[in-house]
């Protein structure tokens, strides 16, 4: 079901940088999903990789100067890049990011770039100085403003030896960023998406809470199936350890009441909300600021209630809002669901089967019944379970075609 690239054109421009090596990996897997990759070395590039290992993965030349086989227009820098459906320029140095910005095309890759008329994605990858000096500021701000994607490089130790903002992203990253681009019909453009994910931490003091084993990786899956149909994601996360989703604005949170404060404040500007949070149902009613000391423990927690987030919203649906559910249940899967969908004013619940080893927390895949007023639909009845990315195209697809 994963959307695949068969016969995009991608252009990759590669620039030197010690992070050139991922780029081979991002040529790989660009290469597998079906995409016809022509890569581009500049000189500098040369000193960290060399073109074998390119052509060697692409099965296609891999350029380095404008002026070889220049009697073959099909070879042309412009022909290279008014084909490409996408150009992705990954590591992007300091120096190409100022060329890009003003024009200059003095070797084969800035004179390609100045002839491509598709989508246009930089991974700058550079010395955090570099990265954070006004004149790179300013060129981020400039290829910005002209639609070109920049990606905010991640922080960490940098091969420099100092620690900041600098590092590319992975290549898994960079090639979902393409998938993005090019594969996914943009079913949701100009759709608001909120998606909640993980799960939430309830006090009993200062050192210890209630909590659910809710990874995160469903919601977080769906925040990244929204982002590839083209909508503009909100994700209200609780505490979890995976890394955020690149052009989502991530909201963090930690209890029930702090998810339910930042959903009720973003869901009236919202199209779609998917609620997959684990939210607590019950909350110490007298969390101690302080650690309680086990000599002095009081055996019973006196618990509350929480706000049912989504019933609320069900409550006070506005007009063309779609409301998705999720739920997890280890017995009387249909009926259950059924009955929430109903209860809470939704327009589908997704309900996963937690009696199955390969679904529900923690895992990559997922076995789920997608319930509307009208249809109940199976995933996951095959030997394999999907991925939970799977399931969430399909749940996007599913909203999108009842919108
Ligand atoms: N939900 C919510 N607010 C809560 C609890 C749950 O918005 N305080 C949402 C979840 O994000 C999910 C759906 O409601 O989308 C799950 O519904 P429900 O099954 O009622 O939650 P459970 O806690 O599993 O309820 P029960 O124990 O009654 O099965």
């Amino acid at each position: 079901m994963f959307p695949m690239l068969k016969d995009k054109n991608i252009l990759l421009g590669v620039t030197g940088s010690i992070a050139a090596f991922k780029a081979a990996s991002v040529a790989s897997k660009l290469t597998q999903l079906g995409a016809h990759v022509h890569v581009i070395l500049t000189a500098n590039a040369q000193k960290f990789i060399g073109t074998a290992t390119f052509e060697g993965i692409t099965h296609s030349k891999c350029y380095t100067d404008t002026f070889e086989n220049a009697d073959d227009l099909s070879q042309s820098h412009v022909t290279l890049g008014t084909q490409a459906d996408l150009a992705l320029i990954a590591p992007c140095s300091a120096n190409l990011m100022a060329k890009l910005a003003h024009g200059i095309a003095d070797d084969k890759l800035s004179t390609t770039l100045l002839a491509v008329r598709c989508p246009v994605i930089v991974a700058p990858a550079m010395n955090t100085h570099m990265y954070e000096n006004a004149a790179t500021q300013e060129n981020v701000e400039i290829l910005r403003r002209r639609g070109i994607t920049v990606i905010e490089p991640g922080a960490g130790p940098l091969a420099c030896g100092t620690t900041g903002r600098g590092r590319m992203p992975d290549p898994e990253d960079l090639v979902e960023l393409c998938v993005r681009h090019l594969a996914m019909p943009k079913i949701l453009e100009n759709k608001r998406v909120l998606v909640t994910a993980g799960p939430t931490r309830e006090p009993i003091d200062a050192v210890r809470f209630i909590s659910n084993p809710s990874t995160g990786k469903m919601g977080y899956a769906c925040a990244r199936a929204a982002l590839m149909a083209g909508a503009e994601v909100t994700l209200i996360s609780g505490p979890t350890s995976l890394p955020p989703v690149q052009g989502a604005h991530l909201v963090r949170v930690t209890t029930a009441a702090e998810m339910t404060r930042a959903v009720l404040e973003c869901a009236p500007q919202t199209d779609i909300v998917l609620m997959t949070a684990a939210v607590a149902d019950f909350t110490p009613t007298h969390p101690s600021a302080r650690k309680t000391h086990k000599e002095r423990a009081d055996h019973d927690i006196e618990l509350s209630p929480t706000a049912d987030i989504l019933a609320t919203l069900g409550a006070q649906k506005h007009q063309g809002q779609f409301l998705c559910g999720f739920c997890m249940e280890t017995e009387d899967l249909l009926a259950r669901a059924t009955k929430k969908l109903h209860d809470k004013h939704l327009d589908m619940i997704v309900a996963n089967d937690l009696s199955r080893p390969d679904a529900g927390f923690a895992t990559d895949t997922n076995r789920v019944l997608i319930l509307t007023h009208d249809a109940t639909v199976s995933l996951g009845d095959d030997e394999d379970a999907p991925s939970k990315l799977d399931i969430a195209i399909h749940i996007i697809q599913t909203i999108a075609a009842r919108m």
